[in-house]
């Protein structure tokens, strides 16, 4: 496949997340809840996570959003629901990498979030895409100290 149907592919992905949101709404019975939002933008995400037995059983996600937060929250919800903690946090750490241009570990089969690697060729639109995971890492992280 060559670089532009690649490229075509993956805007249709993303076009797709944010269009038909996956996991779109709240949870009742959440085990953390985080809003978290993009100074640059104002742009906001309204996290909920169900842990069950260290697994992530439920995720959810409420806000407002350019196309490539809203599509890296439906995706990143997706990702992370059945892996345990350890795997999300990887994953995040992962796709941090991934936008920064560094080299990233690719053992983990990241789905569609693969089709979000051509933002890192727009700084401004890192932190639209990286919105959702720092939002679920501040919440695993602030869950931990408690
Ligand atoms: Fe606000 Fe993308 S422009 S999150």
């Amino acid at each position: 496949m060559s670089f532009n149907n690649l490229d075509q592919l993956y805007r249709q992905v993303i076009m797709d997340h944010y269009k038909n949101p996956r996991n779109k709404g709240t949870l009742e019975d959440g085990t953390f809840t985080v809003d978290m939002n993009n100074p640059t933008c104002g742009d906001r995400i309204h996290l909920n996570i169900k842990v069950v037995d260290g697994l992530v059983e439920d995720a959810k996600f409420d806000g407002e959003g350019c196309s490539i937060s809203m599509a890296s929250a439906s995706m990143m919800t997706q990702a992370i629901k059945g892996k345990d903690i350890e795997t999300a946090l990887k994953m995040s750490k992962v796709f941090s990498d991934m936008m920064q241009g560094n080299e990233y570990d690719d053992d983990l089969d990241l789905g569609d979030i693969e089709a979000l690697q051509g933002v890192a060729k727009f700084p401004a639109r890192i932190k639209c895409a990286t919105l959702a995971w720092k939002a679920m890492e501040k919440g695993v992280n602030t869950k931990e100290e408690q």
